[in-house]
């Protein structure tokens, strides 16, 4: 073998090694890859499966909240109704409570022969000249509901002497004047404010600002505003009315007396509101009149 054939040889063997080596390598890397590919597929299917967990999470929690909705919803409605429910009841207690008031008013005023239309017209003048005054729409209103009952005493008191035509004598005046006590008496062991101010109103409605009224013979501010408001709506009308023992005083009459009491029996600063008010006091007069049938 000349030089050139080992040459040859050698340069065959180096390519047969170098061919076997590339078909090794080529070999080793199509195993890998099929390795990896196997690897790939594994990795999406499983985020494919992932992925259907995930909506169905999702869509089971976009039925929770819809359920959650649902009740939501349903417990508005019912928190409405429950609220509308207990404002209906409470619109029932205060109505039944302003007419159990109003009722008590008018017995007391029926034991002495005078007309509901009495008490409604009370209530009704109270309540402007308490606004005139400056008390606020809600005590206004209270006192408008109280004053009524400013002679639910009178229901202690002996038709005898109630309904007694002419005047009183002394003993019977006496007998008369408690019933502001005896109103008061039995309304001031109230908790509720509606009673407290009607017991007051009993109690003070008899009182005279410069002094001399009854049952305690208190003066000036220290009859409560209550007393000397009702004092004020209940002479007017009273002295307007025709009762057992007098007819009724026309209104010229009326002012002059009134005019005169200015800061004796009447508070003066009332009796001021009492004529800047004037107009709609008549109308409410003209509005309650009263109408006998026989
Ligand atoms: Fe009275
Ligand atoms: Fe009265």
């Amino acid at each position: 073998m000349d030089n050139d054939d080992k040459l040859i040889a050698s340069l065959e063997a180096f390519l047969t090694n170098d061919v076997e080596t590339l078909k090794g390598n080529i070999e080793k890397l199509i195993k890998d890859y099929s390795r990896k590919s196997r690897r790939l597929d594994k990795i999406i299917h499983q985020s494919d499966k992932q992925q259907r967990e995930l909506l169905e999470l999702n869509e089971e929690l976009e039925r929770t909240y819809a359920e959650l909705d649902e009740y939501k919803n349903h417990l508005e409605e019912k928190v409405e109704e429950g609220i509308s429910e207990i404002k209906g009841l409470n619109v029932e207690i205060e109505e039944t409570q302003k007419e159990v008031v109003f009722t008590m008013g008018a017995i007391g005023e029926s034991r002495s022969k005078e007309t509901g239309n009495h008490v409604k017209r009370v209530a009704e003048y109270s309540k402007i000249l308490a606004l005139a005054y400056g008390m606020d729409e809600d005590e206004a209103e209270m006192l408008k509901q109280a004053s009524p009952m400013h002679d639910i005493g009178k229901v202690a008191i002996p038709d005898a002497i109630l309904n007694k035509p002419g005047r009183f004598n002394e003993e019977e005046f006496e007998h008369m004047k408690l019933h502001a006590e005896l109103g008061y008496e039995m309304l001031r062991h109230s908790s509720r404010s509606l009673l407290k101010a009607a017991a007051t109103v009993a109690y003070e409605h008899h009182e005279k600002w410069a002094g001399g009224g009854y049952p305690r013979n208190i003066q000036g501010k220290d009859i409560h505003i209550y007393g000397r408001i009702t004092a004020i709506a209940d002479v007017f009308d009273a002295l307007g009315s025709d009762r057992c023992y007098k007819n009724a005083w026309d209104d010229e009459k009326i002012f002059k007396l009134f005019k005169e009491e200015r800061g004796k029996q009447f508070d003066p600063q009332l009796i001021d509101l009492f004529f800047e008010n004037l107009d709609a006091i008549l109308d409410v007069r003209d509005r309650y009149r009263d109408i006998f049938t026989d």
